[in-house]
C-alpha cells in the first residue's frame, strides 16, 4: 500500500490477486476503528469466497488501482438473503488510511452504482456507523442516497454504543 502517488486511479473489478491488499485495507478499519462492526479481520480465505460468491449472483466487487496498487476497493452485496429482497443491494466501501479525500471514494462508489444499475439491481443501500465522522454519509449525499432511518446504539465496539444511519437510492425505476 504506497501513500504518495500522482497517477489516476483506474477503477475495475477485483481478481483474486488483489485480495491481500483488500484484507490489509479491511484489517486496518476493523482493528482501529468502528466504521465497520466486525471485530476480527476476514481472512484472505474469506475474501476468495466473497468474491467467487458475488461473482455467482453477477454482482460487482471493485477495486481502486494506483500505478497497480490496490488502493481502495467497493462491492455490492445482498442486502438480506429473502429472496423478495433480489433487487436489492448494500454497499460497502473503504479506501486505505494513506489516500484518504483524495476522490478515490467518489471514483469506487459513482462506478459502483454504474455497475449495480447494468447488474439489474434497482435499490442500493447503506448501512452507516455513526462514529462521529461524516465523510462517508456526505459521499453518499452527494451519490443522491437519502436518508432512511437511524438504529440507535445497535453496535457496541470499542467500549462504546455506535448507532447505524441507514441511507438508501434507486438504481433505476
Ligand atoms: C468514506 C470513504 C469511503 C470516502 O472516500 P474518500 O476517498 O476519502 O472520499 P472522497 O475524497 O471521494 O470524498 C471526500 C469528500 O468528502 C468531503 N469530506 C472530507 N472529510 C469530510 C468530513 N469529515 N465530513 C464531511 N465531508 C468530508 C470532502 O470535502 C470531499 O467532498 P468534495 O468531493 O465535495 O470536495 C473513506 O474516507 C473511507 O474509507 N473511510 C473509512 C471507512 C468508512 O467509513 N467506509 C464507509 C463505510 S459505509
Amino acid at each position: 500500500m504506497s501513500v504518495v502517488t500522482t497517477s489516476e486511479p483506474v477503477i475495475r473489478p477485483a481478481v483474486p490477486g488483489d485480495l491481500a491488499a483488500v484484507a490489509e485495507i479491511n484489517a486496518h478499519y476493523v482493528t482501529h476503528t468502528v466504521a465497520t462492526f466486525d471485530e476480527t479481520p476476514r481472512t484472505l480465505a474469506d475474501w476468495r469466497r466473497w468474491l467467487a460468491d458475488l461473482g455467482g449472483h453477477g454482482l460487482p466487487f471493485l477495486v481502486a488501482d494506483l500505478a497497480g496498487d490496490v488502493a481502495g476497493y467497493a462491492y455490492a452485496g445482498p442486502w438480506r438473503p429473502k429472496p423478495a429482497y433480489r433487487y436489492t443491494v448494500e454497499d460497502t466501501i473503504y479506501v486505505a488510511p494513506g489516500h484518504v479525500g483524495r476522490r478515490l471514494g467518489t471514483a469506487l462508489l459513482g462506478a459502483l452504482v454504474t455497475a449495480s444499475a447494468e447488474a439489474g439491481m434497482r435499490r442500493m443501500v447503506a448501512v452507516i456507523a455513526d462514529s462521529g465522522d461524516d465523510r462517508s454519509a456526505a459521499l453518499h449525499r452527494r451519490f443522491g442516497f437519502t436518508e432512511a432511518g437511524r438504529l440507535t446504539r445497535v453496535g457496541f465496539k470499542h467500549g462504546r454504543w455506535i448507532d447505524t444511519l441507514l441511507m438508501q437510492r434507486s438504481l433505476s425505476g
